[in-house]
């Protein structure tokens, strides 16, 4: 299986995965709001590995996994690529859970979840707890790199307590990851203080230095394209991967197009129904209210829709409401 993340024009730009945000029904929506200049790879929520190994823990976990054949197409059409990013602690559920997705599914890569600073994966020496023990994130590298031919990237942060990018990038280079995706915080930072990409500077040269051909993506407080290209000209790594960004802005990754309130209002609808259609009774409702306020805001009226809208119980009401508030506002 080809490295597709070799293959790609740089700067290149990827959504974060993010949990109870980057299901199939959000990322279907990103999609049709993308312009293909400007969207690139996607990512599903992180799976756990000990779940996916476990018959009745998959069922807990593998609808982190689903793909939508309407995304699928989608993916096709527009060229995205798709990884499958993973979690856990032991090499050999690392290698089971990797067989696993490459013989039910069809992504483009792996990526190994070295960043998550959430106190109930650190506890576990999962995720960005990993940055502590380079011995035990070697042979889960390798585990997951035997199991499948697909690329295996790596998103990580910049250190535990403190920052060793040089250290640390310079460690998971030797492993030879498909890429490296660096968030310029450190866990102990979690998102409270402002990313440092100082760092990615160290990380830049000692990747220069010692495996240049392994594409290295920037992450942490972009809130825009432009502010991604800019980077770039400080930074010329290969591309930038967009978190929170997407919260503020649907349409993120089509930096030219100037949403009407109809179109805000009609993506609403449209990620409501498709969320609904894909997991009906299976995903809380109150996870889908969460991303109304990303639709809802900027327009007359917006605030008092809003706090309407946060009200609603099912998708009917959501329905009810925003026809009420066109025929209302004459849109
Ligand atoms: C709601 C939420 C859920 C997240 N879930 C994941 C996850 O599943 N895997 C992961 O690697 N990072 C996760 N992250 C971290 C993001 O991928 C990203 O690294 C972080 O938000 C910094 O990027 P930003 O400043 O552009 O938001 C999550 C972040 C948020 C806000």
């Amino acid at each position: 299986m080809e490295n597709f993340w070799n293959k790609l024009t740089t700067p290149f730009f990827a959504l974060a995965p993010m949990e109870d945000v980057t299901d199939t029904s959000f990322r279907e929506i990103v999609l049709r709001l993308s312009h293909p200049d400007y969207l690139h790879v996607l990512y599903t929520e992180f799976t756990n590995t000990d779940g996916l190994c476990h018959p009745i823990g998959r069922d807990k976990v593998k609808s982190r996994l689903v793909v939508n054949d309407s995304e699928k197409a989608l993916l096709k059409e527009k060229k995205v690529k798709l990884v499958a990013q993973i979690w856990g602690n032991n090499p050999e559920k690392f290698y089971e859970a990797t067989k696993y997705i490459d013989e039910n599914y069809d992504f483009d890569g792996i990526d190994i979840n070295m960043g998550c600073p959430v106190k109930k994966v650190v506890k576990q020496g999962s995720c960005s707890a990993l940055i502590k023990f380079p011995d035990l994130a070697g042979e889960i590298i390798q585990a997951t790199k035997e199991a499948t031919k697909l690329p295996v990237s790596i998103k990580t942060r910049t250190g535990f307590t403190k920052h060793i990018t040089e250290e640390w990038i310079d460690f998971l280079l030797t492993q030879e990851p498909a890429a490296i995706i660096l968030h310029t915080r450190t866990q102990k930072m979690q998102t409270d203080f402002p990313a440092e990409w100082e760092e990615m500077g160290k990380a830049f040269d000692v990747r220069n230095n010692c495996k240049p051909h392994i594409p290295l993506i920037g992450n942490g407080d972009l809130f825009s394209i432009q502010a991604a290209q800019e980077m770039h000209q400080k930074y010329p790594i290969e591309g930038f991967m967009i978190g929170r960004g997407i919260f503020h802005n649907p349409w993120f990754f089509n930096p030219d197009f100037v949403p009407s309130i109809d179109h805000k209002l009609n993506a609403l609808l449209d990620h409501s129904r498709l969320y609904i259609e894909t997991w009906g009774p299976h995903r809380n409702f109150q996870v889908l209210k969460r991303f109304f306020k990303i639709y809802v805001n900027d327009f007359n009226g917006a605030s008092s829709l809003r706090a309407q809208l946060m009200e609603t119980n099912n998708l009917e009401e959501v329905e009810k409401t925003i026809q009420s508030f066109k025929k209302n506002s004459l849109i």
